[in-house]
């Protein structure tokens, strides 16, 4: 089975639109034709339209970090699915830890929002992960199979197929704590094994698993040699358009 690598930047609340569209403008000139890495930029909201008329006409798709569950309707401050649509996204990153800590996201909230997403025509980038405390608590697999099965839970075997996975340890998230490559591909065959029981072994075989926390120039080739390692969600190092090009040259396969 071959899953096309993926390495999606998540800008966070980072970059007002001049820099934005310098930054894309940077990635796209690196990123040229090649189509064997897929490339995401998830800028804020305010961004999303000025860095989706630079990325058009090129491979590079465009993601938000978030969205809401309902169609439209009274959610003072909120962003729907079919707005994401309107301005070029096809992605959208939600369950992220920095929404589930500091935003209150349940795997039961996340999942209505997954739900949406798919139902809007959007690529859901799903994030999973443990806290340090998790971790050192032995709770990790639990943690995580609890996390995917709750927040994929009713999706049919065809909407599976449609979403991505992002392993994001909460510990290795900003910190420079990267995991090793043994950890997350511990962790992503685990995820990998979860998604069969919720689907079939070929859904399972097709859904792209990325790595997100702390990935940088240095460390990325070893982690996205594993197997079940699909490409990475980039924070810190996707705000710089060298680094982001090096780890976007590392995620292909030789
Ligand atoms: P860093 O790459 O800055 O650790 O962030 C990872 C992340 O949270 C991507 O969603």
């Amino acid at each position: 089975m071959t899953r096309q690598p993926m390495v999606a930047g998540n800008w966070k609340m980072n970059k007002l639109t001049g820099p934005a569209v310098e930054l894309a403008a940077a990635v796209k000139r690196g990123v040229g034709t090649r189509t064997d890495v897929q490339v995401v930029l998830c800028p804020p909201f305010t961004a999303l339209k000025v860095v989706a008329e630079v990325v058009a006409r090129s491979p590079i798709r465009l993601g938000a970090q978030n969205m809401h569950w309902e169609a439209e309707g009274a959610f003072t401050g909120e962003i729907s699915a079919a707005m994401l649509r309107d301005v070029g996204c096809e992605f959208v990153i939600l369950g992220h830890s920095e929404r589930r800590a500091g935003f209150q996201e349940s795997d039961a909230l996340v999942n209505r929002k997954v739900c949406a997403a798919l139902q809007a025509g959007l690529t859901p980038i799903v994030c999973v992960g443990e806290t340090l405390a998790e971790r050192e608590a032995g709770q990790t697999w639990t943690v995580v199979t609890r996390q995917v099965r709750a927040s994929l839970a009713e999706l049919k075997p065809e909407q599976l197929r449609r979403t991505v996975i992002a392993y994001e340890p909460v510990w290795a998230i900003g910190t420079g704590r990267t995991a090793t490559p043994a950890q997350a591909q511990e962790v992503q065959a685990l995820i990998r094994a979860v998604l069969g029981e919720l689907g079939d072994g070929a859904t399972a075989q097709a859904i792209r698993i990325l790595y997100g926390g702390s990935v940088k120039p240095a460390n990325a080739r070893d982690l996205f040699r594993q197997p079940d390692i699909d490409g990475g969600l980039i924070g810190g190092a996707s705000l710089d358009a060298a680094a982001f090009l090096e780890i976007i040259g590392a995620a292909c396969r030789e």
